[in-house]
């Protein structure tokens, strides 16, 4: 992939605990700007939810924070202070856990695939974790071959190739690799996107359970999700376009959000 520039960034609120680029930022490969003029800052401990239309640059700023690029303009800090730019990548690395869109697997197992999160931040995460981290995704896990469970759920085995499962079942996969681990900053994108409305339904309660305490950017279209947050930002063309409350957001009929929420074709 391209590495990209950014243009500039504004700093951010000082009250923020992990805050936004606010470039203009470009990728290297492309003569137009991925982002321009944002700027947003967040409190720690809060569920923010980054939506809009495709190719809007939700994906880009998850990359930005997760430093894959960095801003050719502006900076993005953490904590109200420390421009990210300045953490020793193995810190940011144990700190922030990502689904990225692009799920990436290892060869090997189920069992390596989901323990691998825990090898990134320092430790290989024990049988038990594993296993949990699984269940907190939704991911019916065992030793055995795979069946089914009781409820009708592929039971899929620990030892299995990740080669071959459905694309809902790698996506468990990935949550569960950031699931099990212990981080500040989740960044999660498109995690439930190729999840039916029911599991989705059952993996929220998970979701909020597991990552108590974090702060959580989770990029998606799923009304159930954007309602678990209390902070969201609509992005539109590379421009933030709505930042707020999703109730305050909802007041507004011509806004993006409240179109999503009404089905009202943009
Ligand atoms: N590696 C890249 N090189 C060049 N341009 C890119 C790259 N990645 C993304 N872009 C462009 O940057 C813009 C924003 O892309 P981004 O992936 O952030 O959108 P998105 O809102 O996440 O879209 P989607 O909902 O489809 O995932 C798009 O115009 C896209 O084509
Ligand atoms: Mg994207």
């Amino acid at each position: 992939m391209a590495r990209p520039t950014a243009d500039h960034t504004k700093q951010t609120s000082s009250s923020s605990s992990s805050s936004s680029p606010s470039p203009p930022s470009s990728y290297s490969s492309s003569s137009s700007l991925a982002l321009r003029d944002v700027s947003f800052s967040i409190k720690p401990r809060t569920w923010v939810g980054i939506t809009g239309r495709s190719g809007s640059g939700k994906s880009t700023v998850l990359h930005l924070i997760d430093r894959l690029y960095d801003p050719t303009r502006g900076t993005i800090r953490w904590g109200g202070q420390e421009d990210l730019r300045h953490f020793p990548p193995t810190e940011l690395r144990r700190r922030i856990a990502m689904v990225p869109q692009r799920l990436q697997f290892f060869p090997g197992t189920v069992k390596w695939n989901i323990a691998y999160g825990s090898v990134n931040s320092g430790h290989l995460g024990s049988a038990g974790s594993t296993r949990a981290a699984a269940k907190a995704a939704g991911l019916a896990v065992g030793v055995g071959q795979s069946s089914n469970t009781p409820n009708g759920d592929p039971l899929i085995s620990l030892n299995r190739s990740t080669h071959a499962l459905s694309a809902g079942e790698k996506q468990r996969v990935a949550l569960a690799r950031a699931l099990g681990r212990n981080a500040d900053l989740y960044l999660l994108d498109e995690p439930t996107a190729n999840l039916d409305a029911l599991k989705v339904h059952d993996i929220m309660a998970n979701l909020r359970r597991q990552l108590d305490g974090a702060t959580v950017l989770i990029v998606t279209h799923s009304i159930a999700l954007l309602d678990q947050c209390q902070q969201i930002l609509v992005f539109d063309q590379g421009q933030l376009v709505q930042n707020g409350s999703p109730d305050d957001l909802l007041q507004d009929p011509s806004g993006i959000l409240y179109q999503m929420y009404n089905q009202v074709p943009a």
